[in-house]
C-alpha cells in the first residue's frame, strides 16, 4: 500500500457507458495538459472572451452572459439560483425525478418558497400543467430540469417560455445531462437561465459549468448587487435580505469578471476553461446540429439493441433523452451482478439507479466522446453475453443485427 502512495496516476482502461462521467474525448485532455498563463494575461483573457463566443452557439443564444462559473454542474445550479431567488421568492419547481428534488433543496437554501408539481417518475409534464400550476402558485421563477438523468427523461421546454412571459416569471433550466446531445434554444424558447456541464454530451470531465443568462435575468441579479453595495432601489427597502448570500456564487460578480472591467474574484480555472473551450470546438467542428443527431442515431441503435435483446426500456420513450436509456432490470437477474461482470470481465461500466428505482433499472449512457457505433455494439455484445452467463436467455447476436438495421443508411454518423 505504501508503495502505491507514490505510484503514478494511472487508471485502469474502462469504456464508461453510464450516465456520467464518460470517456472525455482525449482532444479535451491535451487541451487541459496546456501550460497555465496569468490570469490577466491577455492571452488567457482572450481565451475567456473565445469560451464566451463558443459556448454562445452552443446555448444557440445572443446573451452576452455566456460564461463559466468554476465547479461541478451544480456550481452551476447554485450560482443561478442563489443569484436569482430572494428570500420568500416563490419558486415552482417541476419534479419528474431527482434532480428536480435537488433544484428544491437548494431553492430551500436560498430560503424561497418552493412549490412542487410530481410527475410519476418515466413519465414528463405537458405545458397546460405547468401552466395550471403557474397560475395558482403565482411563482417569481419556474425552475426546470430539461433531462433528468435519474430517470433517463427530457422535459419538453419548447413552449414554456412562452407561458412564462405570459404570467411575468422568470425561467431557468437545468441542461446537465441533456446540453449537446438534445435540442436546446436558449433565445427561441425564451430561457432566461441555463446551466450545464462538461461530462455528458460534452465529452470532458466534470468542474465546469457553463452558463448562460438573458438581459432580464442581468437585470435581476444586478439590482441585488447594487442593493448589496448599499445602493437600496425603491421598491426593496429590505437591504439586508436582499443581498446574495454567496461571494464565489455571485453571478454579479462574476460577470464583472468575465467583462471588460476584468474585477478580481476568483482565479479562474485554467485548465478547466482550456477543457471547456475544447469541448466546445470539438463540437462546433462537427456542427451543432449534427452532433444532436449523432446522439439520436447512437440513443436509437442502443434501444434497438436492447428490444432487440428481450429487454424492455424504462419509462415513457416518446420522451427519453437520446443519450441515456433506462433499461427494466429481467425478473430473476440480479442487476448488481451483472455491472459487476460487465465491469471486471469487460471493462464496461453500466449505470445503476437510486431512489424509487433502485434495483429496478440500469442506465446506459451513450454519450459524447462515447456515442459511437463501436461503443454502441461492444456494449450490447457484453450485456447480452453476460445476461445469457447469469441465466436470462437471449436470442444470440438478435440485440447486434437489431441495432445494426438502425445504423443502415446513417454510415455518417455512426
Ligand atoms: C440533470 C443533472 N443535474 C445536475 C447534476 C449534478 O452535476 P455535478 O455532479 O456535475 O455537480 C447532474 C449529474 O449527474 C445531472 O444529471
Amino acid at each position: 500500500m505504501s508503495n502505491d502512495l507514490f505510484a503514478q496516476i494511472n487508471p485502469p482502461h474502462r469504456l464508461l457507458m453510464g450516465p456520467g462521467p464518460i470517456n472525455a474525448d482525449p482532444r479535451v485532455l491535451r487541451a487541459m495538459a496546456s501550460q497555465l498563463v496569468g490570469q490577466y494575461d491577455p492571452a488567457m483573457t482572450e481565451y475567456m472572451n473565445q469560451v464566451m463566443v463558443l459556448y454562445r452557439q452552443l446555448f444557440r443564444t445572443e446573451n452576452r452572459w455566456t460564461m463559466l462559473v468554476d465547479g461541478t454542474s451544480r456550481s452551476g445550479i447554485e450560482a443561478v439560483l442563489i443569484s436569482a431567488i430572494r428570500p420568500g421568492d416563490r419558486v415552482l419547481v417541476p419534479v419528474f425525478g431527482r434532480f428536480g428534488h435537488l433544484l428544491c433543496e437548494i431553492a430551500r437554501r436560498c430560503r424561497a418558497e418552493v412549490h412542487t408539481i410530481e410527475a410519476a417518475w418515466g413519465d414528463v409534464f405537458t405545458p397546460d400543467q405547468i401552466e395550471d400550476a403557474i397560475k395558482r402558485v403565482k411563482p417569481r421563477l419556474l425552475l426546470t430540469v430539461q433531462g433528468d438523468t435519474s430517470t433517463t427523461m427530457l422535459q419538453p421546454l419548447m413552449e414554456l417560455g412562452a407561458i412564462c412571459r405570459r404570467h411575468d416569471v422568470l425561467f431557468y433550466t437545468d441542461a446537465t445531462a441533456s446540453f449537446g446531445g438534445n435540442p436546446l434554444e436558449t433565445d427561441a424558447w425564451g430561457l432566461d437561465a441555463v446551466s450545464a456541464g462538461l461530462q455528458k454530451c460534452l465529452g470532458g470531465p466534470s468542474g465546469s459549468a457553463p452558463v448562460t443568462l438573458s438581459s432580464r435575468m442581468e437585470a435581476v441579479i444586478r439590482q441585488r448587487k447594487c442593493v448589496e453595495q448599499g445602493i437600496r432601489t425603491a421598491s426593496h427597502q429590505d437591504g439586508e435580505d436582499e443581498m446574495i448570500y454567496s461571494n464565489y456564487f455571485d453571478l454579479g460578480m462574476i460577470m464583472d469578471y468575465w467583462g471588460p472591467e476584468r474585477l478580481n474574484h476568483h482565479t479562474e480555472a485554467t485548465s478547466m476553461l482550456f477543457a471547456a473551450r475544447e469541448c466546445a470546438r470539438v463540437i462546433l467542428e462537427e456542427g451543432l446540429q449534427a452532433c444532436i443527431d449523432r446522439h439520436e442515431l447512437q440513443g436509437n441503435a442502443l434501444l434497438a439493441g436492447i428490444q432487440g435483446m428481450g429487454l424492455a426500456p424504462y419509462g415513457d420513450i416518446r420522451h427519453k433523452m437520446s443519450n441515456v436509456l433506462g433499461v427494466v432490470i429481467p425478473a430473476g437477474i440480479h442487476g448488481e451482478q451483472v455491472r459487476k461482470l460487465l465491469l471486471e470481465d469487460f471493462a464496461i461500466e453500466i449505470g445503476t439507479s437510486f431512489g424509487p428505482l433502485q434495483g429496478k433499472i440500469w442506465r446506459i449512457g451513450t454519450m459524447g466522446y462515447n456515442a459511437r457505433k463501436d461503443c454502441v455494439m461492444q456494449t450490447l455484445t457484453a450485456l447480452e453475453a453476460v445476461l445469457n452467463r447469469l441465466g436470462f436467455s437471449t436470442v444470440q447476436g438478435a440485440a447486434l443485427q437489431a441495432a445494426w438495421d438502425v445504423y443502415a443508411g446513417h454510415e455518417d454518423r455512426a
